[in-house]
């Protein structure tokens, strides 16, 4: 196998998994972030993110195979190919904010010596890796002439790992989609990727930036599709958990993003979802569907309001208690975490709101929340326990303890995580969502 030297820019959820993979399957990478405080942890070993077996392979080939620096001088000038997988956030529109991306751009711009590869990681709207590759050789051009400016070639090469099975995720890729102009750097990069063996799609960079939005965005549409089937199930008395059950077997259809729940949230289905939609109205396309993912998504959160009020009455005055904070388990992410929006919703209403995750903090201002340190104290004295996020803690929690903390034995179980016979079992009354069980 052919070594490279690679640079990462961004040290994020997927620029640190990205070097840190890389590096393990026998490049030398150098990772490069513009926040020192986090590039000074990560040189002495402190991860800056919680992700599932990164800290065990960032120990193994820091100082060997991977290095980290906030310089652009000691990466852009040895590179063979750079990673861009800075941010992409939303701005109010939801049209998708390149600022970070430019930045990266244009620095990069200024340190190009010889011929590069500049693979875009980052999610971003169909036709950007074109106007990168415009940009750049237009300022690498009027710097250092032809030689150097033609000899930049962008790929775009979107990344499809989840949180909290980010390392999995990239070692054992699904597909690994590579979207160039021209055959030699779409060549090269599939030489990188070769040790993972897992499946390319080769296309057009165009079609390649579209197949990461149209993939979270099917995504999206599944879980509201989901969703849908469970608020149709409490009305025809079925049980959404076992309609799940039966479709999922269909391989057509599989049983992943087919559990009812609060809704997706996190960094990239709430934003993607939104900018694919902006993309759509820009070219004229009412993408309806998608539309009403969005719109389902978004209503989930009043649809867990509408169950706590209807058991506990109105909310004033009440204490709930909520297990989960980050926006899925296995990770301390909280961005657009759909916990936080139902916390947030319980305060207005005028509840003591007591949350507990196992590792994420709000970084938010919640005024009026009470942040506990584990799962015991949050449910004391509290007279709903919503469970909002799925940790392993939670579902295999003993409920007998749990209902002699609290004030009042109710458990509306927001992800449908829990084994309902044992919440019942030990005194509660249990509501999940679209399940025919809420009785108790
Ligand atoms: N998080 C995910 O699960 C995921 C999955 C697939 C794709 N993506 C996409 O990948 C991209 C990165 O996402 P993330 O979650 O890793 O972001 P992140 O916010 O966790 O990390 C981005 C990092 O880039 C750094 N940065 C910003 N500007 C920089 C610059 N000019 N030079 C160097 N570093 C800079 C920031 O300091 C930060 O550390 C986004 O486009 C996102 O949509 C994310």
């Amino acid at each position: 196998m052919q070594t490279y030297k690679l640079g990462v820019i961004g040290t994020g959820y997927v620029g640190l998994v990205t070097a840190a993979c890389l590096a393990e399957i026998g490049h030398d990478v150098i990772a490069l972030d513009v926040d020192e405080g986090k590039i000074s942890n990560l040189r002495s070993g402190v991860m800056p993110i919680h992700e599932p077996g990164l800290s065990e392979l960032v120990h193994r080939n820091s100082g060997r195979r991977l290095r980290f620096t906030t310089s652009y001088d000691e990466v852009v000038p040895w590179t063979d190919v750079v990673f861009i997988a800075v941010g992409t956030p939303s701005d109010s529109n939801g049209d998708v904010e390149l600022r970070y991306v430019w930045q990266a751009v244009d620095t990069i711009a200024h340190h190009v010596h010889r011929p590069l590869i500049v693979a875009v990681k980052s999610t971003v709207p169909v036709g950007t890796c074109d106007m990168i590759e415009k940009r750049l050789r237009e300022m690498v051009r009027a710097a250092r002439g032809n030689t150097v400016s033609d000899g930049i070639s962008v790929v775009s090469n979107p990344e499809f790992l989840r949180e909290g099975r980010a390392v999995a995720d990239f070692m054992k890729a699904d597909r690994i989609v590579i979207g160039s102009s021209e055959p030699e750097p779409a060549r090269v990069l599939k030489e990188i990727y070769s040790p993972l063996g897992v499946p390319f799609v080769f296309c057009d960079r165009r079609s390649s930036e579209l197949i990461k939005y149209a993939s979270n965005a099917f995504l999206a549409t599944k879980i509201s599709f989901i969703n849908s089937i469970a608020r149709l199930c409490e009305r025809v008395g079925a049980d959404v958990v076992k309609v799940a059950e039966g479709m999922g077997y269909d391989h057509r259809i599989m049983p992943e993003h087919l559990r009812a729940g609060l809704g997706y949230g996190g960094s990239c289905f709430p934003k993607d979802t939104a900018a694919l939609l902006r993309i759509c109205s820009k070219v004229g396309f009412d993408f309806k569907i998608l539309k009403a993912a969005v719109e389902v998504n978004d209503s989930q959160v009043d649809w867990v309001i509408d169950k706590l009020r209807a058991v506990l009455g109105e909310l004033a005055g009440k204490t709930v208690a909520v297990w989960g904070i980050a926006f899925k388990p296995n990770t301390d992410d909280t961005r657009e975490s759909p916990a936080l929006r139902l916390i947030s919703r319980v305060l207005q209403l005028g509840a003591t709101v007591k949350a507990y995750d196992p590792v994420a903090t709000p970084d938010g201002n919640l005024p009026g929340l009470v942040v506990c340190s584990d799962a015991a104290s949050c449910v004391k004295h509290a007279d709903a326990l919503v469970v909002a996020t799925e940790w392993a803690e939670f579902v295999n929690m003993d409920f007998t303890s749990v209902r002699e903390q609290m004030k009042n034995p109710i458990c509306i179980d927001a992800r449908n995580c829990l084994n309902p016979s044992e919440v019942l079992e030990a005194g509660f009354r249990y509501l999940g969502l679209g399940r025919s069980i809420s009785i108790g």
